[in-house]
Formats: structure tokens, C-alpha cells, sequence
């Protein structure tokens, strides 16, 4: 596939996890909750989580923001659920390298339609509207770990 046919289709997936987020809403039961906002445009983000026995049970979330910031936050939420906090921790690394523009071919991972905003790496400006949600998660299970 050209970059060209590489770019429209990863432009889609945003666009789709946009007009249609994954995950969006609130958690039944007992879960954390996590505001954050990217101080550079204001916009915010809020995470619910259910961890049970180090494992992500259940993930939503809600807010405000650009396409990037919520298309990643709804990439994320599927991401992660069901999947151990280590995991979800790692996942977070992974994206973090993403955005810095490095290779992260991990085979050990499925990072599925988070390999859409790789191409935000190139807009330094827009990385922290794609790590907004990782970096609501990490500091959620954050707190949950030093409870
Ligand atoms: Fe505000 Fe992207 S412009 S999060």
C-alpha cells in the first residue's frame, strides 16, 4: 500500500472513532475517575475506569476536544479493556515511542487501530492531544496502585 492509501485510510479510522467513539459514557459499579485537560487548548478529557485484580474491567470516557484527542481516548478505552494494567501500561509506552516518531513494531502487542495516529508523531503540536487519555490512564492507575 503507498503512504498516500496508508494516510487516507488511517485519516478514516480517526474519523470513525470520532463520529462514532468506543466506549464513550460512564462505568456501572465501583470504578476511579480521572479529569485531565491539555493545558494548551483547554480541552478535557474524563476516564473511568473498573480495575479488578489488576485487570481493566471496564473503561469509558467522556469530554471535549479535537478529532485526535477524543479518536485517541476512544482507541484506548478498546485497547485496554480486558487487558491486565501491566499491559495497559506497556500499550501506554508503546504510544508514547509512537509519538516521538520511533519504531514500534512490538509483536507481543496488538495495538490495532492505535497504529492510526502514528502519523501525529510528524505534528509535535498535536502530540499532546493524542497522549491526553494515555496519560489519564497512567495517573489513574496511578492512584488505584497507591491506594
Ligand atoms: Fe485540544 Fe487537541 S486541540 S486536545
Amino acid at each position: 500500500m503507498s503512504f498516500n492509501n496508508l494516510d487516507t485510510l488511517y485519516r478514516q479510522v480517526i474519523m470513525d472513532h470520532y463520529k462514532n467513539p468506543r466506549n464513550k459514557g460512564t462505568v456501572d459499579g465501583d470504578h476511579l475517575t480521572v479529569d485531565m485537560n491539555n493545558p494548551t487548548c483547554g480541552d478535557r478529557i474524563q476516564l473511568q475506569l473498573q480495575v479488578n485484580d489488576g485487570v481493566v474491567e471496564d473503561a469509558k470516557f467522556d469530554g471535549e476536544g479535537c478529532s485526535i484527542s477524543m479518536s485517541s481516548a476512544s482507541m484506548m478505552t478498546q485497547a485496554i479493556k480486558g487487558k491486565s494494567v501491566d499491559i495497559a501500561l506497556k500499550m501506554s509506552e508503546i504510544f508514547s515511542d509512537m509519538m516521538l516518531g520511533n519504531d514500534v513494531e512490538d509483536d507481543t502487542l496488538d495495538l490495532g487501530d492505535i497504529e492510526a495516529l502514528q502519523g501525529v508523531a510528524k505534528f509535535p503540536a498535536r502530540i499532546k492531544c493524542a497522549t491526553l487519555a494515555w496519560k489519564a490512564m497512567e495517573k489513574g492507575v496511578d492512584e488505584e496502585q497507591n491506594a
